[in-house]
């Protein structure tokens, strides 16, 4: 292999403003893969990715293009997830890049992710080459985009390819752009072996399946390979490229190319994306730069609907832990739903992503308790626990002080909306950095939030109150002193544990309201009153009640009809099958699931 042959980049977007479908029309250039062939984005490859329209997990794919010098390239197309909850997979997937793509939706112009992942391919020095796409949408102004991505990003646009990925105009241009602008890879290949891991992915038959890029050296079929971060040691079973339809095994990859090797490696845990892959022999004295471990940041409970499929959830939990590294889950139990799992995210959307597989690929109903962030608590015998449950949260009198995360929000958005952005920041306790005008239509807002006040509605109601056109990008920042409470809530005077939540104090009372109102109108009549209340210590906040029934079932038939009789007694006894009771009073499952939904 001829390293000054070897292209390797990525492309990086916007969500939404064309980056798969771009893929799909280079890798058809490419002739990789028979049009008729290619199923339609091949790159996002599981079936939950295709219908939600995003990237989970990055992939590569090697393409040979026969260039307009008359050279055939071999381009290595990295793929990124696209949203904030895998910030860290598209890091490492860019720091195994020398280029990246920016593809700017030609009516959009420049959004959030837009900037946030040009800054994170700058950290990373890549070359980054603008491409303006969607010029076939009426809306399309490619001018007007340029001159935003010179004024806003500070990149020479003039020349940029103006495309459309969707009817596959202009492809050449941005194929032949990343030729002659993308650097090709340097590095020595006699050196002692270090390959970045960017992603890895389970295989039942092979077991895992590591995608790295060789930084320095060589990895051939055979060796001992080690990784420095984990420690455990392996055989490399087979390594080769990844193509467009499969994979194509080879000898050896040397430093520049990208591949995958296997090595009946049992667990992603063990090949975490941003380790180093060296050699057993002859090993590297330093890992690669920047290697961090997942960490989750949401917490929640999940149960089952149905009790007794509590093995079939540690089932579904461990086999979606086999390929997800970030995905965390510890035993828990609730008096009020029994026996479940405490299991920890990156974000929301990773959350929602998990409980729809194990809900659809492994047929579960669920329910899952309120998400919570990780509070630091320090206590007045000076110990510091981490409090991701409600159910730890220490007794007031022994804590000394309390900490919530935070986050640095940047969000941007056409002037015409500040006014509506400020205010639902300020109600979440923002607190307000900076405003820059980007140029005369966009402003950027810095904000310091605390993370559990992004994690619940923060989007979709930012979405709501600038007609889409804002947008939000976060990080995890520090953790800062905060006056939290725990809120019990309270049926017939017994606690439900389920339902206890961590929140500011400012916070607890609405939130604590709310929950009343909805437990009041989703929990069915019992044969007594049943008062419903929150409180924060001993100290009750707020109390609704659910009224006595008046009658039996049966009352309203008159002793008449005996069939009608049957049915309300049939009915009842359906009913209590999913009731679950708490001391003294019966809940339905669907009252508990439609009390936990957020709103
Ligand atoms: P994520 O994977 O969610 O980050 O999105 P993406 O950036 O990969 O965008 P994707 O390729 O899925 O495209 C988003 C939408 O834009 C899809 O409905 C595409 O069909 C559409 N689209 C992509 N390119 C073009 C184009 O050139 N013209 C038009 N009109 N639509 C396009």
């Amino acid at each position: 292999t001829d390293q000054s042959k070897i292209r390797n980049f990525s492309i990086i977007a916007h969500i939404d403003h064309g980056k798969s479908t771009l893929s799909d029309r280079l890798i058809e250039k490419c002739d990789a893969v028979e049009a008729r062939e290619m199923e339609s984005q091949l790159l996002d490859n599981m079936d939950l990715e295709r219908e939600r329209g995003i990237t989970i997990k990055a992939r590569a794919v090697k393409l040979n293009y026969a260039a307009a010098d008359g050279q055939i390239y071999e381009l290595n197309l990295i793929d990124t997830p696209g949203h904030v909850d895998f910030n860290y997979e598209v890091s490492r997937s860019l720091a195994a890049c020398e280029g990246a793509v920016l593809v700017v939706d030609a009516a959009q112009g420049i959004e959030a992710q837009t900037l946030a992942n040009t800054y994170l391919a700058l950290e990373h020095d890549l070359e980054i080459r603008p491409v303006i796409n969607k010029i076939d949408l009426p809306a399309a102004d490619p001018q007007r985009v340029k001159k935003e991505v010179e004024d806003i990003i500070g990149l020479e646009a003039q020349d940029a390819p103006e495309i459309s990925a969707k009817l596959g105009v202009n492809i050449d241009a941005v194929l032949e752009d990343i030729v002659t602008h993308v650097p090709p890879p340097k590095g020595d290949p006699a050196a002692p072996l270090k390959a970045l891991v960017f992603d890895s992915q389970y295989d039942a038959y092979r077991g895992v399946i590591v995608y790295f890029r060789v930084m320095e050296g060589t990895l051939r079929m055979g060796m001992g390979v080690k990784m420095m971060a984990s420690g455990a040691k392996y055989e490399v079973l087979e390594c080769g490229h990844l193509l467009p339809l499969g994979m194509e095994p080879c000898k050896e990859l040397i430093a520049g190319e990208v591949g995958y090797f296997t090595a009946s490696i049992k667990n992603v845990k063990d090949t975490q994306v941003g380790d180093t892959v060296t050699g057993t022999e002859n090993p590297a004295a330093q890992p690669l730069p920047g290697y961090r471990p997942a960490k989750a940041m949401v917490y929640c409970g999940i149960y089952t609907e149905d009790g007794s499929e509590y093995p079939d959830l540690r089932d579904a939990l461990e086999k979606l832990q086999l390929n997800d590294a970030s995905l965390s889950f510890e035993p828990e139990s609730s008096a009020a739903l029994g026996f479940g799992f405490r299991c920890g995210f990156l974000g929301m959307l990773h959350m929602e992503i998990i409980q729809e597989r194990i809900e659809r690929e492994f047929d579960l109903d669920l329910i899952t308790t309120l998400p919570s962030v990780i509070y630091e608590i320090t206590k007045t015998d000076g110990t510091v626990v981490l409090v991701d449950n409600p159910h730890n949260y220490p007794d007031p009198a022994l804590i000394l002080e309390a900490k919530e995360p935070y986050a640095k929000v940047s969000i941007i958005s056409p002037p015409d909306y500040v006014g509506n952005i400020m205010p639902m920041c300020q109600e979440r306790r923002a607190e307000f950095k900076d405003m820059q005008y980007l140029d005369t239509n966009l402003v950027e807002l810095h904000y310091s939030m605390p993370l559990n006040e992004i994690i619940y509605d923060f989007f979709d109601t930012l979405k709501a109150r600038t007609k889409g056109y804002a947008s939000l990008d976060y990080e995890l920042d520090k953790y800062l002193p905060s006056d939290l409470v725990k809120v019990d809530m309270l049926l017939n005077g017994d606690g439900v544990d389920a339902l206890s939540f961590i929140a500011h104090r400012d916070k607890a009372y609405p939130r604590a309201r709310r929950l009343c109102e909805k437990l009041k109108d989703n929990i069915p009549r019992q044969l007594f009153e049943v008062p419903v209340q929150a409180a924060i210590g001993g100290k009750i906040i707020a109390r609704e009640t659910v009224k006595a029934m008046r009658k039996d079932v049966l009352a309203k038939c008159y002793g008449g009809d005996i069939t009608r009789k049957k049915k309300l007694l049939e009915k009842q006894k359906e009913g209590k099958k999913k009731m679950r009771s708490l001391g003294s009073v019966q809940i339905p499952t669907e009252a508990f699931m439609a009390v936990l939904k957020l709103d």
